[in-house]
């Protein structure tokens, strides 16, 4: 299957921005600008932001994100959100094991592995992050990195469960940075971690698997990015939070 056969996917992640007057306002701007859009567009918001998101783009070509969920269905996890409860706000993806995640929040690829599968039980579509630091790719160790933690995060996964997974390739140098991955160091680690797939499932998976570039991605660097055979769409921060820009992407990705 070629670049042209895969979903190519345009994500924005919020992160912890916007509150849910704000994301009115955004998502209000927003969606004339993407109604044409040749891509599936997604928008991540913070949990507060979901149903004013889900209320907003019902009928749209938009759809809803949660920027994390919990493994477990309900319990005592203080400050946790469950897949269920993500389902019932009319939450589609959850983006998971985002690098912030890991860093500030204890995120490891153990847990980022069961939240994963907890979220595909539940019907959530899935964006699984991984990506180097600066240390390991001047270590030259980005490949072996990457490559265990897409192994780890898909462990117990069967190929089925891959069609409701998304891999974002997110250097976490490039996060935030403003610096950039090129396109050739973008799309040499998207075309290895199809490898990885291909090697843990089999070629026809890997191959229709989407896999994004996330790292200070934006209107001016979207389009040679995207142009990329391995690079099927992207995970965007900062520019999400800004329509235009975020159309732009959008459009960048509908070529
Ligand atoms: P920036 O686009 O702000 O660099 O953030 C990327 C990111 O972390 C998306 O998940």
């Amino acid at each position: 299957m070629k670049k042209d056969k895969r979903a190519a996917i345009i994500a924005g992640n919020w992160k912890m921005n916007k509150t849910a007057s704000e994301a009115k306002e955004l998502i209000c701007d927003l969606l004339p600008l993407v109604k044409d859009a040749g891509c599936t567009v997604i928008i991540g918001v913070p949990f507060t932001d979901i149903a004013v998101a889900v209320e907003l783009t019902k009928g749209s070509n938009v759809h809803v994100a949660a920027q994390n969920c919990h493994f477990e269905d309900h319990g005592a996890f203080t400050g946790e959100i469950s897949p269920r409860m993500l389902t019932e706000a009319g939450v589609e993806y959850v983006i998971l094991g985002h690098s912030e995640r890991r860093q500030y929040f204890a995120e490891t690829d153990e847990t980022v592995n069961k939240r994963a599968r907890a979220a595909l039980a539940a019907g959530l579509k899935t964006i699984i992050c991984v990506g180097e630091s600066l240390q390991q790719r001047e270590d030259g160790v980005t490949e072996s990195f990457v490559g265990a933690q897409v192994e780890a995060a898909l462990a117990g996964m069967t190929a089925e469960d891959l069609k409701n997974v998304v891999i974002a390739y997110e250097p976490i140098w490039a996060i935030g940075t403003g610096k950039t991955a090129t396109n050739e160091q973008a799309a040499e680690v998207c075309e290895f971690i199809r490898k990885v797939v291909a090697k843990l499932y089999c070629e026809e998976v890997a191959e229709a698997l989407t896999i994004q570039y996330g790292g200070s991605m934006n209107a001016g660097n979207a389009e040679g990015l995207l142009s990329m055979e391995d690079i099927d769409g992207g995970l965007i921060g900062g520019a999400s939070l800004k329509p235009n820009d975020f159309a732009a992407i959008v459009a960048a990705a509908s070529k």
